[in-house]
């Protein structure tokens, strides 16, 4: 049995092919859809559903969108990005550039048809589309932030069942923007009121994952200790005077 923080250290994307011949297991799925069933979520709302696909046809007709790249994606993209892997050890934020096609990474540059290398969806053996009723908010959750942060909470736990049982997950939110979420609304009946905000890809990796350095801040980064500005720093105990 691993240990909870082992498994959330090695969780990870999985931006690469996976096995078309190598489908997941039914159990596995039903383990998967298990952690997200016990996220918690604002008031309990489980404000969503699942749309399961892996009958290959609708696969390769979800393949087949065009998925451009905005303008806006391309330089907001843009600021997240390394060039180098020591810029990235040492920001210890954001995505190395060399990751992306060139269209993903540099501003002005004219998309081209590489600007749609990266998802191969056709050959993963399963797809899940996670939608929610933007209709329904949290109690008096402005833009239903709380909802929004429920969806966080569950796309972590099934990323974190998938990852344990050696399933690879990648998250493809570019479903969930227009033109791409009217196609694959009408492709899969998905009600025209629901929203899709995030879908991703099963299965196991054709080859290991590529190596890249996984960063994140020092805990010391992020945190304050009493008051905002105060660096927070290990104490033998919290909540008293030792
Ligand atoms: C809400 C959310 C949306 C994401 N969307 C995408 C995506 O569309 N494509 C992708 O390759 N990764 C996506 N990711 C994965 C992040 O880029 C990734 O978790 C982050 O770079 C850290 O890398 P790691 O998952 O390998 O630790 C998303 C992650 C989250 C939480």
């Amino acid at each position: 049995m691993q240990g909870v923080l082992d498994i959330i250290r090695k969780r990870q994307s999985a931006r690469i092919p996976f096995d078309s011949e190598r489908p997941v297991a039914k159990e596995d799925l039903r383990q998967i859809l298990e952690a997200g069933r016990w996220a918690p979520t604002a008031h309990n709302m489980q404000n969503f559903q699942i749309i399961i696909v892996d009958d290959k046809k609708v696969l390769g007709a979800i393949g087949r969108i065009k998925f451009t790249v905005s303008e806006t994606f391309v330089r907001e993209n843009y600021q997240q990005l390394s060039f180098s892997e020591e810029e990235l050890l040492r920001k210890k934020v954001g995505i190395l550039g060399t990751m992306f096609p060139p269209a993903w990474r540099t501003p002005g540059y004219k998309p081209d048809k590489d600007a749609d290398s990266r998802r191969p969806i056709q050959t993963s053996p399963v797809m899940l589309i996670v939608v929610y009723d933007p209709n329904r908010r949290a109690p008096a959750s402005e833009g239903d932030f709380l909802g929004i942060v429920s969806l966080g909470c569950i796309m972590e736990n099934m990323w974190l069942m998938a990852n344990s049982l050696g399933i690879g997950f990648h998250v493809v939110s570019a479903i969930g923007t227009d033109p791409v979420a009217k196609e694959i609304k009408s492709i899969l009946n998905i009600p025209d009121h629901l929203k899709i905000p995030f879908a991703f890809r099963l299965g196991y990796p054709v080859s290991p994952p590529a190596k890249y350095p996984r960063v994140r801040r020092d805990i010391e980064g992020f945190t304050h200790h009493n008051r905002f500005g105060n660096r927070y720093k290990d104490v033998k105990y919290l909540g008293s005077d030792l």
